[in-house]
């Protein structure tokens, strides 16, 4: 979509498989082709990109309040009539259930609607006047330029438009290159996008990162860089802007958010949050639980416990409506997964769960590791995936520390319950990450909640509040009382 045409492509095609297999022979489906796109049709985008902002005088940046919304809500609208084929496509490229998929699509349409609203209060609020020093002011919220935005492949839809959508509505055009699993289901979203949105505003292209993101970035003409997914491409991507004071980033990047079970911790709510906090889609998710530390006095019932309810996980098929757990649908993840598994019994950790580690084509039990310790990679590498490691502490000072020598800083689990145990403990571990989950696993939602991250987790915040914000800058026009 370029220009608002959806152009026919003709060029270099790249097949898209998922790692489901349809047969009973195991062999990856083919789900379709997809263009493969380069510096020409980057070219093309960051034109037609520019054209719409044409220095903030464009059709899109100037267009009325009013009438934007107007734009968003034909969208939405249309798009709510694409939820079925949204749906089996999320099942087929990525992986994730039936459940999880319509989840997706509704927390999607829901974050549009709200989008609207808040926009709607912000735009109210532009129209207000102060005073200070005799100088009258109104200050309102302006777009600042050409957003590219790249999402990641597990919430290839939500997330994505948590980036997309305000980005749009603040009247920033937008280049959106979809992630390489999760690429296949904006497709029916394609002509909803050309049909409710001026000429430019928004763009989309296909393709591998570095054939077309790169010259997208090189070209100079992007002002925010908006992204979920891991650092090194983040940063690979900044390095080849040619001006980088001029890029603004919104970036949601690694995790290893720990859970910490203290002595006094209900042990049964700690486990189901345990569970679904490491092992909810696999645990490919950036706000997973990727490390648990256990009280010492605790550990073995602590694992004997969880080990059992693991082992009760149903995996099969998305579309089976009693699985939890779902194919990988990174072809390269098994090995990665066993990887780590190796080197950590390696190292002297056991698999405590009977069904641990059993891998079969793309599909993995989760391994159980016990004891973790700081020489196993699994104790530094977001590992993405169903394996959870376990740590054990005597004294609470231990899992503090290394949070604080740890390179991330998103989120923390904490169960216990002991009031005057708990609070200094929060008081100490918000000032390491940015949300402290109470007797709950960690999560990004619901979606009015600032979601960020300390050091290399994020750069700046998203929420239906937060990502009109991050997608605008602040402008006023001033008068002097005379
Ligand atoms: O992958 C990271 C996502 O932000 C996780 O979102 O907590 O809603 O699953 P979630």
């Amino acid at each position: 979509l370029v220009d608002g045409e959806l152009k026919k492509w003709t060029g270099k095609t790249t097949e898209v498989y998922s790692t489901i297999s349809s047969t009973e022979e195991y062999a990856p489906t083919l789900l379709g082709t997809i263009p493969f796109m380069g510096e020409a049709e980057a070219n093309e985008v960051v034109a037609s990109a520019s054209k719409a902002f044409n220095h903030g005088q464009g059709l899109w940046p100037t267009m009325k309040v009013a009438d934007r919304i107007k734009c968003m809500e034909d969208f939405v609208s249309k798009m709510k009539t694409t939820r079925e084929e949204v749906v089996k496509l999320l099942m087929w490229e990525i992986g994730k259930s039936l459940g999880d998929s319509q989840k997706e699509f509704d927390r999607t349409v829901d974050y549009i609607y709200d989008t609207i609203e808040h926009y709607k209060q912000l735009d109210r609020s532009n129209a207000r006047f102060t005073k200070s020093q005799g100088v009258n002011a109104m200050v309102r919220r302006g777009p600042i330029g050409v957003v590219l935005c790249l999402g990641p492949y597990n919430y290839p839809l939500n997330e994505t438009f948590s980036l997309l959508i305000p980005a749009l509505i603040m009247g920033n055009p937008v280049i959106f290159k979809p992630a390489k699993n999760g690429v296949l289901l904006i497709s029916p979203l394609l002509e909803a996008f050309q049909s409710s949105f001026p000429k430019g505003a928004i763009n989309i292209v296909y393709g591998r990162g570095r054939e077309i993101a790169s010259p997208i970035m090189k070209s100079g003409k992007i002002d925010i860089l908006a992204l979920i997914g891991n650092s090194k491409s983040a940063i690979a991507l900044q390095d080849q802007h040619p001006n980088k004071n001029r890029l603004r980033l919104v970036l949601g990047l690694e995790a290893k958010n720990p859970a910490i079970i203290l002595p006094d911790a209900d042990l049964d709510l700690a486990i189901t949050e345990c569970i679904t906090g490491t092992l909810s889609f696999n645990g490919q998710r950036c706000t997973a639980l990727k490390v648990l530390y256990v009280h010492e006095s605790i550990a073995e019932e602590f694992n004997k416990r969880f080990s059992k309810a693991v082992d009760e996980l149903v995996y099969g098929n998305p579309w089976d409506k009693s699985v939890s757990l779902t194919p990988l649908p990174e072809v390269d993840k098994p090995a990665y997964i066993q990887g780590l598994i190796d080197d950590a019994t390696g190292k002297g950790a056991s698999i405590i769960n009977a069904k641990g580690g059993q891998i079969s084509e793309n599909y993995i039990f989760p391994a159980v590791l016990f004891p973790v310790n700081k020489e196993m990679r699994v104790y530094h590498e977001e590992q993405f995936g169903p394996v959870v490691p376990i740590m054990t502490f005597k004294d609470i000072q231990e899992p503090l520390n290394d949070m604080a020598e740890s390179n991330y800083g998103q989120q923390v689990s904490l169960f216990g319950k002991n009031a005057k145990t708990l609070a200094p403990l929060i008081d100490a571990l918000v000032n390491l990450v940015c949300r402290v989950n109470l007797n709950s696993s960690c999560q990004r939602g619901p979606d009015v909640y600032p979601f960020t991250g300390r050091k290399d987790s994020a750069v700046g915040t998203l929420s239906v509040f937060d990502a009109l914000r991050s997608f605008s800058i602040r402008t006023f026009v001033a008068s002097k009382d005379n």
